[in-house]
């Protein structure tokens, strides 16, 4: 089949190892009972994927890797039942999306229907990406599609929008008119978690390295890639940024940080957040060994919250906010997949806000 993948490492020059091209698929046959074959619509790009170049993984990477946690697509086939899906299976062609996180079904955490201490997203290890034309899964992370939502909005949710709703809601407790700070500019998660904060009536102040990357002064929501950016307050990240926030808090300080950035945001992070406020960490693009300002922690009385990806649950939840109408997932670029080189291109620059997609079954992505 056609994919997407790293042919090896290239940890300065991740796009060096960047390739499209026919990887082989196992046999159907090798399809384990439990497992499903997706024909992938679209599929979506994240910074996890720009990791995974530079040859950084939870897991020993085999190559060809093929990329992508997010997707979108149809039932092609069961695992171990030729005859089609069992009771209480999607049928065979059911639009689903795919929830990327695959636990081992066998540690204390899925006994106890938890988090599961082995899991692992689709393209690490042995498991493949969302990136070409079929992906397998196992069933119960099959979640069907209502009629309304496209395969495009689908592919945005299971990683940005699922890692801010888990951040924002669950890990953040989120409660209206609260400030919320969300560093990453036009990163897809820091755009996923600005749409959601807004969704539910937070104050909303996005930063970024750059003012081009902002939401705009005016005020009004920005609409882009057929996508609705509610407005925002914004905030470059140079040395006026900590009072710049307090002013826009006023004097109070941050309720909830939205941390994916790391290394570069962590003081900041720290001293704009108000004293009994949360830091919800779910990534360190820039380096994940900051200075921990201990200091600042306990005499804030900060809490500090890591988060990872999210449940099925909660990715239903987004997909249901889609169908009704309250969710529109901004769409930065769309991409063929011979033109990956392209989409990467778009997801590194981050000129434009939203998610970056990647149209595998050209001609057949509309609803
Ligand atoms: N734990 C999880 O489950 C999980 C899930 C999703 C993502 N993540 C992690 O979260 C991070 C963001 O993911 P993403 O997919 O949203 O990435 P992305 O789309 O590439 O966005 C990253 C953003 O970070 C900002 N940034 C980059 N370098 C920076 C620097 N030196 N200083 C300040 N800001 C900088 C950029 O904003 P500006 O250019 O505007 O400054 C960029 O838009 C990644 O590290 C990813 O691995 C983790
Ligand atoms: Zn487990």
């Amino acid at each position: 089949m056609r994919a997407v993948f790293a042919t090896g490492s290239a940890p300065r020059e991740p796009l060096s190892v960047l390739s499209v091209g026919e990887v082989p698929e196992g046999p159907l046959e090798a399809l384990p009972s439990g497992w499903a074959r997706v024909r992938v619509a679209v599929a979506g790009l994240n910074h996890h994927d720009i990791w995974t170049l530079r040859g950084i993984s939870s897991r020993p990477i085999a190559y060809p890797a093929v990329l992508g946690c997010d997707a979108a697509g149809w039932v092609e086939s069961y695992g171990g039942s030729p005859d089609g899906p069992s009771e209480g299976q999607p049928a065979i062609g059911t639009r689903v999306v795919v929830h990327a996180v695959v636990s081992c079904g066998e540690c204390d955490g899925c006994r106890r229907k938890e988090r599961c201490a082995r899991m692992a997203l689709l393209s690490e290890g042995n498991l493949r990406g969302t990136l070409g034309e079929r992906v397998d899964v196992p069933v119960a992370n099959l979640i069907p599609l209502p009629s309304g939502v496209s395969f495009d909005a689908a592919a945005c949710l299971p990683t940005a929008y699922l890692t801010a709703f888990h951040m924002l809601f669950e890990a953040g407790g989120l409660r209206p008119g609260q400030s919320v700070l969300i560093h990453g500019g036009h990163g897809g998660v820091a755009v996923a978690a600005r749409t959601l904060a807004a969704l539910c009536g937070a104050h909303v102040i996005v930063t970024s390295r750059t003012e081009a990357h902002l939401p705009s002064t005016g005020g009004g929501a920005e609409l882009s890639g057929g996508g609705l950016l509610p407005p925002a307050d914004g905030v470059v990240l140079d040395g006026d940024a900590v009072g710049k926030i307090f002013a826009l808090t006023g004097g109070r300080g941050i309720d909830l940080v939205v941390e994916t950035v790391g290394d570069a945001t962590w003081e900041l992070s720290l001293k704009v957040v108000r004293t009994g406020g949360s830091i919800v960490v779910s990534g360190a693009t820039t380096g994940s060994n900051p200075g921990a300002g201990l200091n600042r922690i306990f005499w804030k009385e900060i809490r500090v919250q890591g988060v990872t990806m999210g449940s099925l649950a909660q990715l239903e939840t987004l997909v249901q906010l889609v169908a009704e109408h309250r969710l529109n997932p901004l769409v930065a670029g769309r991409f063929q997949m011979e033109d990956a080189a392209g989409a990467f291109a778009c997801l590194l620059e981050g000129r434009q806000p939203g998610k970056v997609l990647v149209e595998v079954a050209p001609g057949e992505a509309g609803l």
